[in-house]
């Protein structure tokens, strides 16, 4: 196949950032993107419609000229979340509400420290209709980083899936063959993201031959045998697994440093190395739906009505990225060649 045309696709889980940064992800995402569910995992992070208000505003302001971009909206809850919290965001166009356990990855110290306590909030999401974005990880300083998911799955998702039963869930950026299986598993309230390096990659190509610090993101990249459930999920068509891209920068210093940030910076490959990923597996039949139309189905969203097109082509992806503040980003896989090519 030498072109693929498909319904103009969403990333539904992305960190634009704030500042300067804007001027350099809302571009890239919004090159191939028509909408994004943009995470609330600022400093502070954003945890009301107020503050939710003026973040959208800002991302608006650093789309490209003529760009018809729309950013969605979460909210990050913590302990003081309150009913009324959701009420308001809901209103100020929130659709979803994102739980990071505490100290679970970038920017999560102020999130949530007991998740029981949280459950009066689900209740009030449920009754909204809005959806509960969860980072599925448990976060005791004596689990091993590796089995972190899937405890979480046997500690709290379990729980949580069984005590609500019209609460929509989105399992984000799923690593494991275990949370794979538990999506396919569960009923239709359940849904799962999926990042290009989770499907590319492995913990190998983390740790083999020296550590490559632009790999690592959280939750971590784990054994090859992970890597194809996940793969086999997305091949498999089910309508539960949709793109997200968990595109997170992090300049250059921050990643090689002696404690490296967690976040890979993919916005401006992410819809080509998907289409990789989905050609490799033989899939490409099921692209579209994967990037395009599961996902606004989950959430109960239209389907957007343009398309973009990609076309096989190789070239390059940049070595670094100067952002406005002068400072360089390494993008993923930067300096290694991709296959295909948006077009336009
Ligand atoms: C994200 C970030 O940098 O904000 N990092 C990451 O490794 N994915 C946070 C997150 O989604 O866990
Ligand atoms: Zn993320």
């Amino acid at each position: 196949m030498q072109e693929i045309t498909l319904i103009k696709p969403d990333d539904w889980h992305l960190h634009f950032r704030d500042g300067d940064m804007l001027n350099e992800t809302v571009p890239a995402t919004a090159r191939c993107f028509q909408r994004a569910i943009v995470m609330p995992n600022l400093v502070p992070p954003v945890t009301n419609a107020v503050t939710l208000e003026t973040y959208r505003t800002r991302i608006l302001a650093a789309r490209p000229a003529g760009s018809d971009f729309e950013p969605l909206m979460t909210i990050f809850l913590t302990d003081k979340t309150t009913a009324e919290d959701i009420h308001a965001a809901k209103a100020a166009g929130a659709v979803a509400a994102k739980l990071y356990p505490a100290g679970a990855t970038t920017n999560s110290d102020a999130a949530v420290s007991s998740l029981k306590s949280l459950y009066p909030i689900f209740e009030t999401m449920s009754d909204q209709g809005m959806l509960l974005l969860i980072h599925g990880e448990v976060t005791e300083s004596h689990v091993d980083i590796f089995d972190r998911e899937k405890l979480f799955i046997e500690q709290h998702l379990q729980a949580i899936y069984d005590h609500f039963p019209k609460l929509r869930i989105v399992f984000e950026h799923i690593t494991t063959k275990d949370a794979a299986d538990f999506v396919l598993t569960a009923d239709e309230r359940i849904a799962a993201t999926i990042t290009p390096q989770h499907l590319l990659l492995n913990r190998n190509d983390l740790l083999v031959g020296g550590i490559r610090p632009h790999n690592f993101c959280l939750p971590v990249l784990k054994r090859n045998v992970h890597q194809q459930a996940l793969q086999a999920a997305v091949a498999s068509g089910s309508k539960k697994f949709f793109l997200g891209t968990d595109s997170a920068p992090h300049e250059k210093a921050k990643k090689e440093s002696a404690c490296g940030c967690a976040g890979c910076y993919s916005a401006w490959s992410a819809i080509e190395l998907y289409a990789e990923v989905f050609e490799t597996l033989d899939a490409l039949d099921k692209f579209e739906a994967f990037a395009s139309t599961n996902g606004p189905d989950f959430y109960g969203l239209p389907r957007n009505t343009n398309t973009i097109t990609l076309v096989k082509q190789n070239w390059e992806i940049p070595t670094e990225i100067i952002l406005p503040s002068g400072e360089p980003i390494v993008p993923f896989y930067a300096g290694q060649t991709v296959s295909w090519k948006l077009k336009g």
